[in-house]
């Protein structure tokens, strides 16, 4: 099968694959209708987070091989896409409650070497959900890996996973445009807190169809001033891909002010310096701003994606009852991946861009 890879140059390219076999009775093998583009994807192009989704994927080839008595996976090409939707092929024996023919959506981790951006994907059964009738394949392709991001980010990191502490308090979702800001606002407002959104001029209409009453310019300084002198959030959820500190200086100053940012280094010091070095680095960036923030009363945190059977269940649910809308930037078909990366590239996307395959 042609999947998209982006090889051992880095470059983004066509390349054949054997099809996948189920091998773990906990898989399903699904046929790709769409599958969303995350920064990841493209960030991958240059070979980021190669020390640590490489041990990652080596662990896993292992394990596999196990399962098999195969031992491949050292050649394989690493297939981008970390989210889908599509149709049932075949279930594992270990399956439940998932059948052939159903339509479903769902995740593959960062360091699985065959992603979804591929005619065909196995994924775990914890990671796969059924398609609200109602939604697209394109629609519900998008939605997955960001939205478990943004779980992670404000359920888990957040709230040490108390989504009723979320109720009433205000927050603060930097970035609230993007793929991971616009299922972030949505499922913030339905678990009850007053929302912030911080984004660009040309996308306060698209927060406000959201639900979003209160929205910012990040490139208006004397609005962000005004924000920052308030000190009025209680929680805020940095998805802008900015390392921009005028945001934790949003934060209250007491004990429970937390701010979370997705732009968690450890990829990157790993890249450059190594595991063990790059690990450290990642440790010692995270005590030193804590330990400037923390005499104010302030937590600095990273927020990271994070698979999870019932957040994937909730996920699900919020869309079937229309408080987790689907945002779609563009749809390109699957031969336009190139253009469509590159339209990610580019930044001027607000919401998500999806490859769709049935075209
Ligand atoms: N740690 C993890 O596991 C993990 C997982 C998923 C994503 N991420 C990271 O989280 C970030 C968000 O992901 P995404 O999929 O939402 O990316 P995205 O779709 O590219 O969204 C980023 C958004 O940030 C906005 N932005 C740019 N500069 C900003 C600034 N200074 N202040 C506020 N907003 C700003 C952009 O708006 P404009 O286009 O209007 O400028 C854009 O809407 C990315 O950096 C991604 O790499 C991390």
């Amino acid at each position: 099968m042609s999947c998209w890879s982006v090889g051992k140059s880095g470059v983004l390219q066509q390349v054949q694959v054997d099809m996948p076999i189920i091998s773990n009775p906990q898989e399903l093998l699904i046929q790709v209708q769409a599958a969303s583009i995350n920064p990841i994807d493209v960030h991958m192009q240059g070979g980021y987070g190669r020390n640590v989704l490489g041990a990652m994927r080596q662990l896993d080839a292992l394990a596999e091989s196990k399962i098999t008595c195969n031992a491949t996976t050292d050649e394989q090409p690493l297939v981008v896409g970390r989210d889908f939707a599509g149709v049932v092929v075949s279930c594992g024996r270990g399956v439940r409650g998932l059948d052939v023919g159903q339509r479903v959506m769902g995740v593959i981790s960062p360091y699985k070497a065959l992603g979804s951006h591929a005619p065909y994907v196995l994924a775990h059964k914890d990671n796969v959900v059924l398609c609200p009738p109602s939604l697209s394949s394109t629609e519900c392709a998008s939605v997955p890996y960001a939205a478990l991001t943004g779980y992670s980010a404000a359920v888990v990191s957040g709230c040490h996973g108390d989504v009723g502490a979320l109720q009433g308090i205000r927050v603060m979702v930097a970035g609230a445009a993007g793929g991971v800001g616009v299922s972030l606002v949505q499922m913030l407002q339905a678990w009850g807190a007053q929302v912030v959104g911080v984004c660009s001029l040309a996308s306060f209409e698209l927060l406000s169809s959201l639900g979003v009453l209160e929205f910012y310019d990040y490139q208006d300084n004397d609005a962000m001033q005004a924000l920052t002198m308030e000190r009025s959030f209680d929680l805020v959820l940095d998805a802008s891909g900015c390392r921009d500190l005028r945001y934790l200086e949003c934060l209250k100053t007491n004990r429970n002010a937390s701010y979370v940012s997705l732009l968690s280094p450890l990829l990157k010091n790993t890249d450059a310096h190594g595991l063990l070095l790059g690990v450290a680095k990642s440790a010692l960036e995270l005590v030193q701003l804590n330990s400037s923030s923390l005499g104010k009363g302030r937590l600095v945190k990273w927020g990271y994606y994070s698979p999870s059977k019932q957040a994937l269940a909730q996920i699900r649910d919020m869309m079937q009852r229309g408080q987790l809308k689907p945002v779609l930037d563009q749809v390109f078909p699957y031969s336009e991946a190139k253009a469509a990366y590159e339209h990610m590239q580019h930044g001027k996307h607000a919401g998500k861009t999806v490859l769709d395959m049935t075209v």
